[in-house]
């Protein structure tokens, strides 16, 4: 499966969702996250991103683990999204910085 990973947070470009053929995107506050157990493994998302948050669980960057969790469980709770969106206001700012997951928002 594919994971969403910490750099989505607060920019949440959304481009990835419009590709997905399974629609399997679903959208929090400020992150969105991808359903494992609906995901197909096709990766057209993850060229989508232009924050190059999402990757294969296989190839997850070093700190990055915990997000297999993070998107299984609140994909669990967060409505759907197929459709792009406007990227979060600040989204260019916040792109690429470090620390962002105590601003995940759920
Ligand atoms: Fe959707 Fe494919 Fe990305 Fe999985 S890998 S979330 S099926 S676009
Ligand atoms: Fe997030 Fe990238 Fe999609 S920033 S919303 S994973 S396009």
């Amino acid at each position: 499966t594919f994971v969403v990973t910490e750099n989505c947070i607060q920019c949440k470009y959304t481009d990835c969702v419009e590709v997905c053929p399974v629609d399997c995107f679903y959208e929090g506050p400020n992150f969105l996250v991808i359903h494992p157990d609906e995901c197909i493994d096709c990766a057209l998302c993850e060229p989508e991103c232009p924050a190059e948050a999402i990757f294969s669980e296989d190839e997850l960057p070093d700190g990055q683990q915990q997000f297999i969790e993070i998107n299984a469980e609140l994909a669990e709770v967060w409505p759907n999204i197929n459709e792009k969106k406007d990227a979060l206001p600040d989204a260019e700012e916040w792109d690429g910085k470090s620390g962002k997951l105590e601003k995940l928002e759920r």
